[in-house]
């Protein structure tokens, strides 16, 4: 069935003790939420946010990256391995970040969906197109080929672990959200490709989060589109309050 999802991805901020009281403030914010909540600080923090979490039903711990190798010489890098061994569930793959500083191309991250896989947890799979191939209006090409590369070679059961993230980077940290149609087109169409693939009952079942400046004022109308199953927030997880409204705008 396809599950309702809110990610926060706080990116490279708070501290341990910036972490630890936001996630108590959201904690006591959201009573019952309508699908599942997952939360993704940063590497240090991962074991006592996840604790957290933990506590209580819903609530899912995240990672922002991995690397694509099991273990051994890579310096300063984390394994998936370290990640399931402290609590992650899912991983953030592809960040548009990710790959616009440290070049992370598709066959790479393909690698690294597979290594999460591999230790039981859950592809968060971003994609989204730069400004001028939305221009262009070849975004939807351009996101094809960002699923055909990095999440098509799956077989089907391990594709049903995965959750799509659509996020135009555009929109990401600019304040400037996709509109509700441009969402739906997108999603729309992801899940298309999806179907193409896996047929449409694992469209379907698949979770398609739109991220990009969604907010606590525009979460709700995102949201309420057919084919926008949550979404994978930035700046606004960055606030109890603000976070916490984001997770009741869950339809
Ligand atoms: P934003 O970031 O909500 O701050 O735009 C979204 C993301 O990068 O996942």
């Amino acid at each position: 069935m396809r599950q309702q999802i809110v990610a926060g991805n706080w990116k490279m901020n708070k501290t341990l003790d910036e972490g630890v009281e936001l996630t108590k403030a959201f904690l006591e914010k959201v009573e019952n939420p309508n699908g599942l909540v997952v939360v993704a600080p940063t590497f240090p923090l991962l074991r006592d946010i996840g604790k957290l979490l933990k506590a209580r039903k819903s609530f899912h711990l995240a990672a922002q990256n991995c690397h694509q190798e099991e273990k051994g010489a890579f310096t300063g890098e984390v394994s998936a391995d370290v990640l399931a061994s402290v609590g992650c569930e899912f991983v953030i793959i592809g960040h548009s970040e990710r790959r616009q500083h440290f070049k992370e191309r598709n066959e790479i991250l393909a690698a690294k969906v597979n290594v999460c896989l591999a230790r039981g947890m859950r592809p968060i799979f971003c994609c989204g197109e730069p400004l001028p191939i939305r221009e262009a209006d070849t975004h939807v090409g351009f996101v094809a080929k960002q699923l055909k590369t990095g999440l098509f070679h799956l077989k089907e059961a391990d594709f049903r672990k995965v959750v799509i993230a659509y996020e135009p980077i555009w929109a990401i940290g600019t304040g400037r959200t996709a509109s509700s149609a441009q969402a739906q087109e997108m999603h729309h169409a992801i899940r298309v490709l999806v179907a193409k693939k896996y047929g449409k009952v694992v469209a379907d079942d698949t979770s398609i989060l739109y991220g990009g400046s969604c907010n606590a004022q525009n979460a709700v109308e995102l949201f309420s589109q057919p084919d926008v199953d949550g979404g994978l927030i930035g700046g606004a997880s960055l606030k109890a309050e603000d976070f916490a409204a984001i997770v009741a705008a869950m339809k």
